[in-house]
């Protein structure tokens, strides 16, 4: 198999985590089982990603959809990453470089959750390695139908020009307005869709999907993802 190229590391990659749920079913543990071992494994994951030198990692943790499931998951899914977080605290703000963020909406998080993500964000914001960003209550469409808004009521208030709108327009009332373009997304678990994720930062994304249930998506298994990345050829539409 070839070698990782590490003068040819991607900015940005994004990740569907997905098939903890299936993962856990497989071994007779119930579903939470299956998240818990995904956030472990996500941990490695971002290690591995800043030790490689990616800039930007965005990972799909909760969507606008999941209020769906049952009361429980939802709870123990708002639940993990405060818990995480403080039981992590001292290496995820000391002993490393990684800078975390969160994007998605902030209105309907339980405030302990919530203020987790705050300090993590204000506590790591200086931080020059990875931005490790959590998707959490994300959704494109609510992410573009908010960004619809800002940009009508500029309008409206005359600060805008509607000839002035252009995609640059959009992008910047976008979550994502500072991050470079997203290289490489990859979906977990075998299923082959998007889920309402990054639909407008993708246009020009290279697409990578694994049967892999994501607990078992090792660092690793990401590196294979990331040598087959470097073997595409990307054209931007363009001729090369
Ligand atoms: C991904 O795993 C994590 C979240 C969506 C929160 P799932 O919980 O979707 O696992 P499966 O797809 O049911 O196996
Ligand atoms: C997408 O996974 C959302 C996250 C990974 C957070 P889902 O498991 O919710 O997606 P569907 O329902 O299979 O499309
Ligand atoms: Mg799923």
């Amino acid at each position: 198999m070839a070698e990782l190229d590490m003068t040819r590391i991607p900015n940005h990659v994004a990740i569907i985590l997905d098939g903890n749920g299936r993962w856990a079913k497989e071994r007779n543990k119930p579903r939470i089982y299956g998240h818990r071992h995904g956030a472990f494994n996500l941990r490695d994951l971002a290690r591995y990603a800043n030790s490689i030198g990616i800039k930007y990692l965005t990972v799909y943790c909760f969507s606008t959809e999941n209020w769906k499931r049952p009361e429980k998951e939802v709870s123990f899914l708002m639940n993990t990453p405060s818990w995480y977080i403080k039981r992590f605290w001292k290496s995820m703000v000391e002993n490393t470089t990684i800078r975390y963020k969160m994007i998605g909406r902030r209105d309907r998080l339980p405030k302990k959750l919530l203020n987790a993500i705050t300090d993590i964000e204000k506590e790591t914001e200086n931080h020059t390695g990875l931005t490790l960003t959590f998707a959490i209550d994300y959704g494109s469409y609510d992410e573009i139908t908010t960004a619809v808004k800002k940009i009508a009521a500029d309008v409206k208030d005359g600060k805008l020009d509607i000839e002035d709108i252009n995609e640059k327009t959009i992008e910047s009332n976008l979550f994502t307005k500072d991050y470079p373009q997203l290289d490489l997304l990859i979906r977990t678990s075998g299923e082959y869709r998007i889920s309402n994720y990054l639909l407008w930062q993708m246009a020009y994304s290279e697409l990578y999907f694994t049967n892999t249930y994501f607990p078992d998506f090792t660092p690793e298994k990401f590196k294979e993802a990331l040598i087959d990345f470097q073997s595409r050829n990307r054209r931007f539409g363009g001729l090369k």
